[in-house]
């Protein structure tokens, strides 16, 4: 684990935190994907009172970037603005694995305190693979 932000992402990230839909756990999320092209993509945390049909703002962003037609990734800034920090749930760090090539960088920030760092394969060493 290594310190350090893009502050690109994190700016991006500051701007949309409140549209983060969440109105039952008050925990709002951000997730900043940017592609080898430089191009990034915002996702929000979207929850539902079906519960478990809430959808993390990691793959929100990851969706929509494949919508979009990346498929390459750089890095992915995940940011709230209170603790605790928002470190990828596993059907997050799975759905990402797809599309790691290796050197996916994981930043978790939250607001006012430090950034942690982490390559996707530290948080999940062994993704399910076809
Ligand atoms: N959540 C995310 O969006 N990303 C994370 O990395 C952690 C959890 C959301 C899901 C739910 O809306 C809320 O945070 C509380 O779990």
């Amino acid at each position: 684990m290594v310190l350090g932000c893009p502050e690109d992402l994190l700016s991006l990230a500051t701007t949309y935190v409140d549209n983060a839909y969440a109105p039952y756990s008050g925990y709002r999320v951000v997730a900043v994907l940017r592609d080898v092209h430089d191009r990034v993509f915002v996702g929000v945390n979207v929850e539902n009172p079906s519960y478990g049909l809430t959808v993390c703002a990691e793959r929100v962003a990851l969706f929509s970037a494949v919508t979009a037609g990346a498929r390459r990734f750089k890095e992915i800034l995940v940011y709230t603005s209170k603790p605790p920090p928002p470190i990828p749930c596993g059907a997050c760090l799975q759905a990402l694995s797809a599309f790691d090539e290796g050197g996916l960088r994981v930043y978790v920030h939250v607001g006012g305190g430090l950034c942690e760092s982490f390559a996707l394969a530290e948080l999940l060493p062994r993704p399910f693979r076809l």
